[in-house]
């Protein structure tokens, strides 16, 4: 596996390297993130090269988000993407990555307007920014991403449909602790009692699916499950949003009919933790 930290250097392994799958991380990478590459890998199979980033990227941080103390942990991250099948690592510092004088950056004006998006001012912008770079750098012609930042993935979507980039996106399902607790570098900031409640957000998604599937369709009723599940068994988490959504428009969906998305945020302390489930048949 090659480790690569300048834009001259992946220019140059580019030009090499035909088709690629990638797989954009911010590192402080998990089972979650290993699992992305290994299904990278699966996809691209012997011919095509898998590509990881593993960039903290300062853009989409807000200013009074985790940037500082987010987890660094390269040597670790480079061992996993390796063990997960990957070729290359572009691992860059932010001076190689951003212009002091930058002066260009991708607005979105629908989709990041709602869920996290509404308590994360600029967030997605700078996901799009960052993510239109690494892909005009990358030059990836499929990329991974997980569906537990279900938001980000359909604003990657519409970004690559608006601005026409030839890469093909691919979404995966959330990969869990043994008790549900979708896996997240910011797991790490619980304290021990409140991972210990940290599993309910998971299971009271479950029991709002398990009674729209039993019959019950009112968006209210089933946000309600939801509300009192989190009231009894995870007391230390401070609600940001819970939301019965459209899947792609990311629009609130007043009755359940065909298919949905409830996504959710909850504070605890230091952490902000966010899962969704998809409301299928
Ligand atoms: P990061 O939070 O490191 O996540 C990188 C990728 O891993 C994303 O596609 C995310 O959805 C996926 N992922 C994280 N936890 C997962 C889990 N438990 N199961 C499955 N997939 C999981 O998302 C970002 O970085 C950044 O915003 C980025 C796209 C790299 C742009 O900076």
């Amino acid at each position: 596996m090659t480790l690569i930290e300048t834009v001259k250097d992946l220019r140059a392994w580019r030009k090499a390297a035909g088709h690629v799958y990638f797989v954009p991380t911010m590192g402080a990478l998990h089972e979650g993130h290993a699992t992305l590459v290994r299904e990278a890998r699966k996809l691209a199979g012997t011919d095509a090269k898998v590509a990881a980033s593993i960039f903290v990227n300062p853009l989409q941080f807000g200013p009074n988000e985790d940037f500082d103390r987010y987890p660094r942990t390269l040597e670790t991250d480079l061992a996993m993407c390796q063990a997960a099948g990957a070729d290359m690592v572009f691992a860059p510092s932010v001076k190689e990555v951003y212009h002091t004088d930058r002066s260009i950056q991708i607005q979105e004006s629908s989709l990041s307007k709602v869920l996290c998006g509404a308590s994360r001012p600029g967030h997605f912008d700078g996901v799009c920014t960052v993510v239109a770079k690494l892909f005009n750098l990358v030059q990836p012609d499929n990329a991974v991403f997980g569906k537990k930042d279900y938001q980000q993935l359909a604003i990657i979507r519409r970004l690559v449909r608006d601005l026409d980039f030839p890469v093909e996106i691919h979404g995966i399902e959330t990969v869990r602790e043994d008790d549900g607790l979708a896996m997240s570098s910011r797991n790490r900031y619980l304290s021990p009692a409140e991972r210990a409640q940290a599993p309910a957000l998971r299971a009271a998604l479950v029991k709002a699916r398990e009674a729209w599937l039993g019959g019950e369709s009112e968006s209210a009723r089933l946000l309600d499950i939801i509300h009192q599940h989190l009231a009894q068994h995870a007391a230390l988490g401070r609600k940001d949003y819970i939301a019965l959504v459209d899947r792609h428009t990311l629009q609130p969906l007043p009755t359940l009919e065909n298919d949905g998305l409830i996504a959710l945020a909850v504070f605890f302390d230091k952490a902000r933790l966010i899962d969704n489930i998809e409301m299928v048949r």
